[in-house]
């Protein structure tokens, strides 16, 4: 096992940081943190909700506050949101204590996973194969960058994925 306190998970909606990442916690040991749903434990709201209430930027501030806590601690594997990457100070402090993952996903698969969801504001309106794709060429490089690894999660099975990950590490 790689030598940083935590392993992070960054990449964008749909691409399995929840499932692979309590999957391969359990692998590997560790306590099993997703920051959506810490905020929904904490808030007593679900994401959309925040959204609606608080806006995207009250939103953002909550997950900066939790990163800067979590990273605080050690032995957990943190699935962030597919947001979180975007605040300078969430990228310092999770390579600070963190060892980072990328999980890239095709968007057709983001599509697949995200058929049915409803929990997402980012893609409540609109074409959401349109916006997927605009928030990977806008976050991509930003994922690619604060990543210490990229792993290819596109066509792999929850079980496979967290196994080829966890051999990784
Ligand atoms: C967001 C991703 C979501 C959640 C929120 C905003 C984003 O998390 O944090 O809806 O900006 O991409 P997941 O990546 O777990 O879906």
């Amino acid at each position: 096992m790689n030598p940083a306190p935590n392993l992070v998970l960054v990449g964008p909606m749909g691409a399995g940081k929840t499932s692979i990442g309590k999957r391969l916690a359990a692998r590997l040991g560790l306590a099993f943190v997703d920051c959506d749903h810490r905020l929904e434990e904490v808030t007593g709201a679900p994401v959309p909700l925040i959204f609606e209430c608080e806006g995207e930027a009250g939103f953002r501030a909550r997950e900066t506050a939790l990163i800067a806590e979590l990273m605080r601690g050690h032995g957990q594997l943190v699935a962030t949101g597919g947001g979180a990457v975007l605040a300078e100070d969430n990228r310092r402090r999770l390579r600070e204590r963190g060892f980072v993952v990328h999980l890239q996903v095709s968007v057709s698969q983001q599509i697949e996973r995200l058929a049915r969801d409803r929990s997402r504001p980012l893609l409540a309106f609109g074409d959401k194969r349109a916006r997927l794709e605009s928030l990977a060429v806008e976050r991509g490089p930003i994922y690619d960058a604060v990543a210490d690894l990229a792993f290819d999660a596109d066509g792999l099975t929850v079980p496979i994925a967290a196994e080829r990950l966890g051999a990784l590490l």
